[in-house]
C-alpha cells in the first residue's frame, strides 16, 4: 500500500504550506548539485524560517496535532522533574531554563509542583524560537494559572550572564538534525536527499565525506563489513556543539534530559537495521522523512553514549541515567497518583491511564530514557535511587 493512502489526507492548506517549503528545500539541492545531505534536509524541514515544521503554526502537540509527548499526558511527569528544580533552589539556584517549551504544559506543570513544595521565588525561563509557540505558552498559563506568569521569561537565545539553575530537555535531543548513513559491503556512505525529474523528493547516497565516515568507524561496535548487507543508520554529528551551547545558559546546577533513545551498543546493534527515524503526523507513526515536509515532525532517536562523551567533552558530569519508569517511580509518582486518587473518579480515572502510558514497557516506560547532567553542584539529584543504568552507556 502506498504510504499517502495509509496516512490521513492533509487537505488544501497543509498541502499548500508543504508545497512552499518544498520548493525552498528544491532549490536547494539544485544549488547543491542534486544532493542535500539529511541533516541539513531535516534542518529545513523542521526549522526553516517561516517554513519549517516547528516554526510554522502546525498544530503539532496533543490530541488535536500530531504526536502526544510526556507533559501533555499528565501534570505529574513536570511533578517529578520538580523535585531536581526543587533541589537545585535549595542549594541557591535562581531558577529553571526550559527548552523548546511545547504547548507549555511542562511549565505550567513544574511551577505548580514547585509551589506546592514551597518553593515560590524562582524563575522560569523558557527557550523557544517559534513566536506562535511561545503565544501558545502564554496563552495556557494565563487561562489555567495566571499568578505564575510572573515567574515567566522567554529566550531567543542564551542570557547575559549563564544560570545556576536547572535546564528541562524533554524531547529536544530528538529533534537535532541528524546525518543518515548506510554501509555497503563495508564502504560507508552517506544518505541524503535528491529531486527527481518530476519535482519529487527521492534518498540519494554518496561516498560518506572523511568526517563523516571516521565519526561513523568510531561509534560503530563492529566492524562495518560485519553488518547485515543494506545496514543503514543515523548520526548525530551537532549533539557535541549542542552540549557545548548548554554551558553559555547554566554555568552550575543539572540538566534533565528525557527522550526516546538507547546506550550505543543497542543503538547501532545489527539488528536495528532501519535505523531510528521516526515521523509523526496526526498520531500516526511511520518511517518516510520525504513525505510531505513541514507538516510532519521528524525524530530521531538518541543515543545517549553520545550524548554522555559530548556532555563529559563539555565540562558536564553525568549524575544519572535511567528508564523513564524506573525514574519517575524513584521521583515518588505512585504517592503522586495516590493522592490524586482523591480527585473526582473522571479524574482519578484520567491520570491512572496517563500514569500507566507514561510507566508501561510497550508506551514510553522504557523506550524514553532520563539522564541528569550536573556541573559544580553537590545537591540532591533524585529519579536514580530504583536503578541507575550508567554502567550501560
Ligand atoms: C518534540 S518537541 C518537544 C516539545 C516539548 N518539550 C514537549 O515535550 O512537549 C521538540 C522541540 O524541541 C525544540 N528544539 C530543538 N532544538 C532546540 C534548541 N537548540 N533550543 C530550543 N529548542 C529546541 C523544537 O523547536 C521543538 O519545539
Amino acid at each position: 500500500m502506498k504510504l499517502e493512502t495509509r496516512l490521513p489526507d492533509p487537505g488544501p492548506e497543509e498541502t499548500a504550506v508543504s508545497a512552499r517549503l518544498l520548493a525552498r528545500i528544491q532549490q536547494e539541492i539544485h544549488a547543491a548539485e542534486g544532493f542535500l545531505p539529511f541533516d541539513r534536509f531535516m534542518e529545513l524541514a523542521l526549522y526553516a524560517p517561516d517554513l519549517g515544521y516547528y516554526v510554522a503554526g502546525a498544530h503539532k502537540f496533543g490530541r488535536e496535532g500530531d504526536f502526544v509527548t510526556a507533559p501533555e499526558l499528565s501534570p505529574l511527569f513536570g511533578a517529578c522533574l520538580a523535585r531536581q528544580c526543587a533541589a537545585v533552589l535549595q542549594a541557591g539556584g535562581e531558577g529553571i531554563i526550559e527548552f523548546g517549551g511545547g504547548s507549555g504544559r511542562l511549565a505550567l506543570s513544574v511551577m505548580q509542583a514547585l509551589h506546592n513544595l514551597g518553593q515560590h521565588d524562582f524563575r522560569y525561563a523558557i527557550v523557544e524560537l517559534s513566536p506562535e509557540l511561545r503565544a501558545r505558552q502564554r496563552d495556557l498559563i494565563a487561562r489555567e494559572a495566571p499568578e505564575l506568569l510572573a515567574h515567566l521569561e522567554w529566550w531567543q537565545g542564551p542570557p547575559a550572564t549563564p544560570w545556576h539553575a536547572t535546564v528541562l530537555a524533554n524531547e529536544i535531543l530528538d529533534a537535532i538534525p541528524v546525518s543518515c548513513f548506510s554501509l555497503d559491503e563495508g564502504a560507508i556512505l552517506e544518505r541524503g536527499v535528491g529531486v527527481e525529474v518530476a519535482g519529487t523528493l527521492t534518498w540519494r547516497t554518496r561516498a560518506a565525506p572523511a568526517a563523516l565516515a571516521s565519526a561513523v568507524e568510531a561509534v560503530l561496535p563492529l566492524a562495518p563489513a560485519d553488518y547485515p548487507p543494506e545496514w543503514g543508520s543515523e548520526i548525530a554529528l551537532r549533539l557535541p556543539a549542542f552540549m557545548a551551547d548548554l554551558s553559555r545558559f547554566v554555568a552550575r546546577g543539572a540538566v534533565v534530559l528525557a527522550d526516546y533513545g538507547y546506550p550505543r551498543a543497542e543503538f547501532y546493534h545489527p539488528d536495528r537495521a532501519q535505523g531510528t527515524l521516526q515521523c509523526y503526523y496526526r498520531h500516526r507513526v511511520h518511517a518516510d522523512p520525504l513525505w510531505m515536509p513541514g507538516i510532519q515532525d521528524i525524530t530521531a532517536a538518541v543515543d545517549f553514549t553520545a550524548v554522555a562523551e559530548a556532555a563529559h567533552e563539555a565540562g558536564w558530569t553525568i549524575a544519572g541515567f535511567a528508564e523513564q519508569a524506573q525514574y519517575l517511580m524513584a521521583c515518588g509518582i505512585t504517592d503522586l497518583l495516590t493522592a490524586r486518587m482523591q480527585a473526582s473518579p473522571e479524574e482519578a480515572e484520567r491520570t491512572a491511564r496517563a500514569v500507566k502510558r507514561l510507566l508501561l514497557p510497550q508506551e514510553m516506560g522504557t523506550r524514553v530514557k532520563m539522564m541528569t547532567l550536573t556541573r559544580d553542584y553537590t545537591g540532591a539529584v533524585p529519579g536514580y535511587d530504583l536503578r541507575d543504568a550508567r554502567h550501560r552507556l
